[in-house]
């Protein structure tokens, strides 16, 4: 078995390293220009040449959660793609999320301000029915999220492509539970994968069926989102402001008006990090039971792509 590393913007010496450990009797190593055919690959955003030099691939194992980069490329034939499944991503969204919406629920940000002019001043206290939160994704990330939520006794919604059960979460599903899901909502939380159906999702008309004062929290793409239209919302006053982790254009251009907004908090796409030794294992894992003629959890489908 020959494993080829292509990651971008990742350092290989720890990630071969840990797949040697993990797969003793593998040949593992950094894919480099005219490298010698392999049977799988570990990818992150890997360049076309790579992809087109590799046709013998059965199986590429992506070491994040979203594939929309990957299957924007022409693909080996019958690849298997398969993504992150969790590996501790799961708890890290659900952390962040939850962080968002209960510092934009409890006013933190405004009581950081006044305690930096050392001002002793309370708030009234907000009811929690007024602030009904819905997810958009439940899957494997999205679930996680909503059901943390939950805990914390906010209302919550949720939507999905195909129906779900989820216990103590209103679900909706597909075009046709959309806008009812989105007039439920106050809160808005976006985990869905970026596909052709899911783009520009988060728009002037689908934010403005959100309940007045609105707050949106993007987690999943930036291309989810139309960012002026964000701003007239803003602007205009439906939404009250919107926590981001993920933009168009990565870095945020320094100019950008989001850096600026004093109602938008931007963090640089970390809301889930891929964790390096819990992906190790299950890709190995994977690579094992694939060997085995086994099926694998993650498997994606580009049809539908995610
Ligand atoms: P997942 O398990 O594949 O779940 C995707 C969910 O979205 C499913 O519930 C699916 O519905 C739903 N969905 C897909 N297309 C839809 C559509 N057209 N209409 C309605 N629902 C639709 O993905 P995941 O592991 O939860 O990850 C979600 C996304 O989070 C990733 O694709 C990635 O972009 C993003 N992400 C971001 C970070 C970060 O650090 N910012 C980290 C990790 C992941 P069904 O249940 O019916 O299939
Ligand atoms: C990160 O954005 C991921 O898709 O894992």
């Amino acid at each position: 078995m020959h494993v080829l590393f292509c990651c971008a913007d990742t350092r290989p010496e720890p990630w071969l390293e840990g797949l040697r450990a993990a797969l003793p009797g593998a040949t593992v190593s950094e894919w480099r220009p005219g490298a010698p055919q392999a049977d799988h690959a570990v990818v992150w955003s890997p360049p076309q040449r790579f992809l087109d030099e590799q046709p013998a691939l059965q199986a590429m194992f992506n070491i994040g959660a979203g594939v929309d980069a990957l299957l924007r490329l022409r693909l080996p034939p019958g690849v298997r793609v398969v993504r992150l499944n969790d590996a501790g991503m799961s708890v890290q969204m659900a952390e962040y999320v939850c962080h968002a919406v209960i510092r934009h629920f409890r006013e933190f940000a405004a009581y950081g301000a006044d305690a930096r002019e050392g001002r002793w001043t309370l708030r009234k206290p907000r009811p929690r029915a007024d602030f009904p939160v819905g997810v958009m994704g439940l899957g494997v990330l999205g679930e996680r999220v909503a059901r943390a939520l939950h805990l914390f006794e906010f209302p919550v919604h949720g939507w999905s492509r195909s129906p779900r059960a989820l216990d103590g979460v209103v679900c909706h599903a597909g075009t046709e539970g959309f806008d009812a899901f989105l007039g439920e909502c106050r809160v808005l939380v976006n985990l869905l994968p970026l596909t052709p159906q899911t783009q520009d999702i988060l728009n002037r008309r689908t934010l403005s069926r959100l309940r007045e004062g609105a707050y949106l929290v993007n987690v999943a793409r930036g291309a989810h989102l139309v960012d002026e239209d964000l701003l007239a919302l803003l602007d205009g006053g439906h939404m009250a402001g919107a926590t981001l982790d993920v933009f168009r254009t990565e870095p945020l251009p320094a100019e950008h008006p989001f850096w600026r907004h004093p109602n938008i908090t931007v963090t640089p796409h970390i809301s889930a990090r891929t964790l390096r030794d819990e992906s190790i294992a299950q890709i190995a894992g994977k690579i094992q039971a694939l060997a085995r003629g086994e099926r694998v959890d993650g498997e994606v489908d580009p049809q539908r792509g995610y």
